[in-house]
């Protein structure tokens, strides 16, 4: 299994309290979140549909795409509301001075 590589991927006041932004980066999209402070990332592209969840609406720990309203939790990746049913994919975020990394 090879090691997860920590990225740089923007600044902490890129993203705005209660808001996201759509990261691309290591041949992935990334939507990141920022609730209360905290970063979260997770794969943009909804598992439901063509959805995008960086253009989702941020509810607390919620991100509810815009699509269908489907809704995961940007923590965990579970599913919160249909119709989607399929996790969504998190990644492990660290916060380096005025820095957001994401290891993928
Ligand atoms: S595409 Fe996201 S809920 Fe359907």
């Amino acid at each position: 299994m090879t090691e997860p590589r920590r990225i740089d991927v923007c600044g902490t006041a890129d993203v705005g309290v209660g808001g996201t932004r759509r990261v691309e980066t290591g041949g992935l999209t990334l939507a990141l979140y920022n609730v209360d402070g905290s970063f979260y990332a997770t794969d943009d592209h909804c598992t439901h549909g063509p959805g995008s969840l960086s253009e989702g609406e941020l509810f607390g720990f919620e991100i509810e795409c815009d699509f269908h309203q489907g809704c995961f939790d940007v923590r965990t990746g579970e599913v919160t509301a249909p119709p989607c049913m399929i996790p969504i994919k998190t990644y492990a975020v660290i916060v380096e001075g005025d820095r957001v990394m994401v290891e993928i």
